[in-house]
């Protein structure tokens, strides 16, 4: 057996052990994708291939922190219900003995190659002792990948202000008749950067340009860029490491965001606008994306953040995917939208019209811990109003989310979430003819919250007791639920290969 069949079949085995014993955990995601068992990261190798979405992960199968990376593996027809399939890459060659790190996948004559980092530690100092180097796999039925012969294909960092060591992520696509891959960097001197580079077979790389580079205060190393062109932009969405806090923005360890602009591909260089974030919540981070058979450019990020607390360790298990977003451009800026798939999962409806509130409030009906909410609330002349999920019979947990009409801020406030972390986001919000939109999912242990149709979004994990499922409103003032409409999502397909 060659080497890497033996490291991804010692890590399967790792994975099936434990899979049935961490299934049993009530913070389990029932609709997200996340590893059945252990340390999954960023999503990566997100695409559509012989009619089905692929969605590999980084994923260390042996516990349940991050350690040497390996590509876990799920698919689907829909987004909405993911079959697991057997680890696709392990460490296993001298290129990426300490991990296949993240990377993206395309597909060439009929097959579906992924291009991914080989990592390497040289030393101790885990900030400057390592290699990074560019690699593929190959897989003909889209489940078992071989890696290259050519591999590493992108080795030398080239020369220039270019960090030589924290060179990653690679993402491919195609333009013309060259494939593109666009790489994380930063500069020597710690500012955070991308690299294009071109290809007309995959294997022989020439090295483009730096696409775009940081000005001022946004951070000191770009992880994870993808490029794609959207609406008339072309789209750069990276994430930045460590960009400062800047009022209500970036209180994040780290940020995820895009600059819209123009790609010149002769030259390398993107012109672009000004950064936004994809997400206002606490756990998004390093976003990707793919284009579907119907055109739809359809997003995927790890729902999690660095070095946050995980309550959901101690169960061997760690971190989980977003809901999957279609992008759309409206106005100069992208609007993130749940993929209409999901709707499958809804059952038994709770209704309500015009309900006038008050002070504090429950609906008869509108309760639970996986569940979609879609609502619409007049504000009329109130100057707070919001609603409190998770709620327990004691009071002593809920997860807030508050409309401040003074402030213009719709926040998400996890102090009292339960186990984890607290503190609370903030997001920029403007009243619609005076009403707010929120269309909420909720999943055992996540939250995601879509306002006024996906012009922003919130997501963040939260770690209640099971017992705790009530949900209240509440006003300062009085306001009016013009509409409401709840269900409980049903994920009855998972299935586990
Ligand atoms: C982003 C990241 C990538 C790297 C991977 C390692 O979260 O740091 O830059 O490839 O995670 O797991």
């Amino acid at each position: 057996m060659l080497r890497h069949e033996q490291a991804v079949e010692t890590a399967n085995k790792s994975i099936n052990q434990a899979k049935e014993e961490v299934s049993l955990n009530h913070w389990r995601l029932t609709y997200h994708v996340s590893s059945p068992a252990y340390w999954v990261n960023d999503p990566n190798g997100f695409s559509f291939y012989n009619g089905e979405y692929h969605l590999f992960y980084q994923h260390h199968p042996f516990s349940a922190e991050w350690g040497p990376m390996h590509w876990g593996h799920a698919k689907s027809k829909d987004l909405t219900s993911w079959e697991h399939l057997p680890v696709a890459l392990a460490p296993s060659e001298e290129y990426d003995k300490d991990g296949c790190f993240s990377g993206s996948a395309i597909e060439k004559d009929g097959k579906l190659y992924l291009m991914y980092t080989g990592h390497k530690w040289t030393g101790d100092n885990h900030d400057t002792d390592l290699e990074q180097v560019q690699c593929l796999a190959v897989s003909e039925d889209g489940v078992n990948f071989e890696k290259l012969s050519n591999n590493p294909v992108i080795t030398n960092a080239p020369v220039g202000d270019i960090h030589p060591n924290h060179i990653r992520d690679p993402k491919v696509w195609k333009h013309g008749e060259y494939y593109y891959c666009v790489i994380g960097n930063k500069t020597k001197d710690e500012v955070g950067q991308v690299l294009i580079y071109r290809s007309l077979d995959l294997l022989e790389w020439e090295f483009l340009n730096i696409a775009a580079k940081g000005e001022g205060n946004f951070g000191f190393m770009w992880e994870c860029p993808d490029i794609f062109h959207l609406d008339g932009h072309d789209v750069l969405m990276m994430s930045p490491q460590g960009m400062e806090p800047e009022n209500y923005l970036y209180h994040n360890l780290h940020q995820s965001g895009y600059v819209l602009g123009q790609l010149d591909y002769e030259s390398g260089k993107l012109g672009h606008g000004s950064f936004y974030l994809l997400d206002y919540g606490f756990d998004f981070y390093a976003p990707q994306s793919t284009i579907d058979d119907q055109g739809r450019r359809v997003m995927v990020a790890w729902m999690a953040m660095w070095e946050s607390e995980m309550p959901e360790q101690e169960y061997n298990w760690a971190g989980a995917m977003t809901l999957p977003r279609q992008l759309i451009i409206e106005d100069g800026q992208i609007i993130s939208k749940p993929l209409p798939e999901v709707e499958k999962l809804r059952n038994d409806l709770t209704q309500y019209e015009d309900v006038l509130l008050e002070g504090k409030q429950e609906l008869e009906g509108v309760l639970g811990d996986c569940l979609e909410l879609d609502v619409t609330i007049d504000a009329k002349d109130a100057s707070q109003f919001g609603l409190k999920l998770r709620v327990s019979e004691e009071q002593d947990e809920e997860t807030v989310v508050s409309y401040d009409r003074a402030e213009g801020f719709l926040t998400l406030d996890r102090n009292k979430s339960g186990k984890g972390l607290d503190g609370i986001r903030k997001a920029p919000v403007e009243l619609k003819d005076n009403q707010l939109q929120l269309r909420i999912f909720m999943d055992k242990s996540s939250i995601e919250i879509f306002v006024n149709g996906g012009e922003k979004v919130m997501t963040s994990r939260i770690y209640p007791r099971e017992s705790s499922t009530g949900i209240e409103f509440f006003a300062e003032g009085a306001v009016s639920i013009t509409s409401l409409r709840k269900w409980s999502l049903v994920n009855s397909t998972e299935k586990t290969r």
